[in-house]
């Protein structure tokens, strides 16, 4: 969703906003804006339609100097993407400036009050509201005012809000969207997420829910919506500036695909001993785990494919049921829940509006809640009894590549895991498992040495109509997954499906012009696989297969083959995935589309 940063301190506001915005874009790219209480006492404020690059051309020279400022960068919600609903907003004497992230669920409401008392409003947007009920409750005190406007908004913010009269404060507030404060030696931060500081600082508080953030350069006094001053910890950001860089690739998401060993390899890190995966974080929650007779995971696109594989071995090794649902629909139709089921969530960001709401619901009614996300501090961990981190380091693209190798990696270990403390995983299957799982990382190089060829099959297939994906069993997440990829970044359509429905509708799109791409490694079930791939080649579509390395047969089968290494079954949904994460990302070049940050989505989406 919307980026968001803001600075107060010794430095020249502009560039540390404007660097913040670029670092944030992922967030969010329709339009783009600075304010600044300048040198000279003036409040400036610039903003446009498009990504970051318009606005800093429409700056020109620079913007000017200043000590304290603000920065957004929008994925739109309310009011389509133009000049006029860019933020920051203003209130009517220009002298409050806003910027949000989130939706006033009431700005109807408060617009027509607020237009009725005399205010004019200029742009579409819910956040303009917030400038104006701030004008109305302000009697000298910025943070005041704040707490007053906070108290008359429904829906989800963070916010931040700057006051020409007072050019050295900053007021942040959150609920339900993220916003942390970035502590420097006498400078203060305040962003939506580190990336946009760390280059700066790397001591952070993560605001909780109803937080309200005073802040001046070199300090920061953190209170509920009442006033009352509370104490927040001060965390340590774990990744450096360089690790959010594209580091000599053509774009993020070319990088992150080559961090996947390095990135399996930290996600296992301390977590295999000898012959048994052990993770330390459920250590508080055993006597809960002991009970469970039931496991629910909750998840939303790419993580929602990763939690299959979870779900898959949940029920294999505990042997009770086990099943993934969207968090979108299980928070409206939710199974039923108690103290016995273990809910596990799984989100990149920790962020996401539907999965922190579902894992609510299922704290509410009692279940044990497990998060599986990869940033600390984020407001899932708030929600769940236990986290366990990803540790892949920071997500740039917009496209999830190495946050699914190791989301998949990790509900693998927290279903093993759990399995051995409840008695149910057999000493052999689980020595197989901590095996494969200390020759991924490798094995994951492997796989991309091997998808060399994914850029000249690309060439090949960038101008096909649309596609079919194929998978059963652990090839059915990557099957999803691969399809996913190449509609987020490429625009074409494609659809992933289990391989044994495709002759119960969706044969009938094949043909030339619409390809077959099969998840055909070695598995229980790759005859069967086989059998669907036939099908699909008899229908003339061309057949695109990932296959295990020394397969013989495949090559006579299909017409273009992407190779990767043997592992056993539940892994293998990570090695297969890794080729057509660059065969997607190839069909994108090739198409010349926008591969890190696609057209119309965002990184993190707090939204319903
Ligand atoms: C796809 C992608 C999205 C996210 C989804 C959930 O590449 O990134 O489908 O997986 O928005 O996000 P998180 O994992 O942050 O909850």
């Amino acid at each position: 969703m919307c980026g968001i940063v803001g600075y107060t301190g010794p430095r020249d506001a502009g560039p540390v906003l404007l660097d913040g915005l670029r670092r944030l874009e992922y967030r969010g790219y329709d339009s783009a804006g600075i304010a600044l209480v300048t040198d000279n006492g003036d409040l400036f404020v610039e903003k446009r339609a498009g990504k970051v690059a318009v606005l800093t051309d429409a700056l020109g020279g620079g913007p000017p100097s200043a000590g304290i400022g603000l920065g957004h960068t929008r994925w739109a919600t309310h009011g389509r993407p133009s000049d006029l609903n860019a933020h920051p907003h203003s209130d009517c004497t220009g002298r409050i400036t806003v910027i949000h992230n989130g939706i006033v669920e009431n700005f109807r409401e408060l617009r027509d009050e607020l237009v009725a008392g005399g205010h004019t409003l200029k742009s579409e947007t819910d956040t303009e509201v917030v400038a104006h009920l701030v004008e109305d409750a302000y009697k000298g005190d910025l943070a005041d005012a704040v707490r007053v406007a906070l108290g008359r908004l429904e829906g989800a913010y963070a916010l931040v809000v700057m006051h020409r009269d007072e050019p050295q404060r900053l007021v942040g507030a959150r609920l339900n969207a993220p916003l942390i404060v970035g502590l420097g030696d006498g400078e203060s931060f305040v962003a939506s997420d580190a990336a946009a500081i760390i280059a700066y600082t790397k001591r952070v508080i993560f605001l909780a829910d109803g937080d309200v953030a005073d802040l001046t350069p070199g300090t920061a006094t953190i209170t509920d919506r009442l006033g009352v001053v509370v104490d927040r910890p001060i965390d340590i950001i774990p990744w450096s500036a360089e690790a959010a860089e594209k580091g000599g690739y053509a774009h993020f998401m070319l990088k992150e695909i080559h961090e996947q060993p390095a990135a399996l390899t930290a996600a296992m890190t301390g977590r295999l001993r000898g012959e048994s995966v052990r993770l330390e974080e459920l250590d508080g929650i055993r006597t809960r785990l002991s009970g469970i007779d039931r496991v629910e995971l909750i998840a939303c696109g790419t993580a929602y494919y990763a939690s299959l594989v979870g779900a898959a071995l949940f029920q294999d090794w505990l042997g009770v049921p086990a099943r993934s649902t969207v968090a979108s629909e299980f928070r409206y139709s939710p199974p039923p829940i108690d103290a016995r089921t273990l809910v596990v969530a799984v989100t990149q960001s920790g962020e996401t509006a539907d999965t922190i709401a579902a894992a609510r619901l299922a704290g509410d009614r009692g279940a044990v809640v497990v998060a599986v996300t990869n940033t600390v501090g984020s407001a899932i961990t708030r929600e769940s009894h236990a986290s366990v981190f990803l540790q892949a380091g920071p997500e740039v693209a917009v496209a999830a590549t190495k946050t699914f190798v190791t989301q998949v990696a990790t509900v693998v270990m927290l279903a093993a895991d759990i399995a051995h403390q409840l008695g149910r995983l057999p000493a052999e299957t689980e020595r197989d498992l901590v095996g494969a799982l200390r020759r991924l990382p490798e094995q994951a190089e492997r796989a991309i040495e091997l998808s060399v060829a994914a850029e000249e099959i690309a060439d090949r297939y960038a101008s096909a109509a649309g596609f079919m994906y194929i998978g059963r069993s652990f090839g059915y997440p990557a099957a999803l997954e691969g399809a996913l990829k190449i509609k987020e970044i490429s625009y074409l359509h494609a659809e992933g499906y289990a391989a044994g429905e495709l002759k119960h509708g969706p044969i009938s799109l094949l043909d030339a012009e619409v390809p077959l791409v099969a998840i055909a490694t070695r598995s229980a079930v790759y005859e069967k696989l086989i059998s669907n791939l036939m099908e699909g080649k008899a229908r003339d579509a061309r057949v695109l297969a990932v296959a295990t390395e020394g397969d013989d047969q495949i090559g006579r089968l299909a017409t273009d083959v992407l190779w990767v290494p043997d592992t056993i079954e539940p892994l293998s949904t990570i090695l297969a995935v890794i080729p057509l994460q660059l065969f997607a990302y190839y069909v994108a070049v090739k198409r010349g589309r926008d591969v890190d940050q696609p057209r119309n989505l965002a990184k993190s989406v707090t939204v319903e």
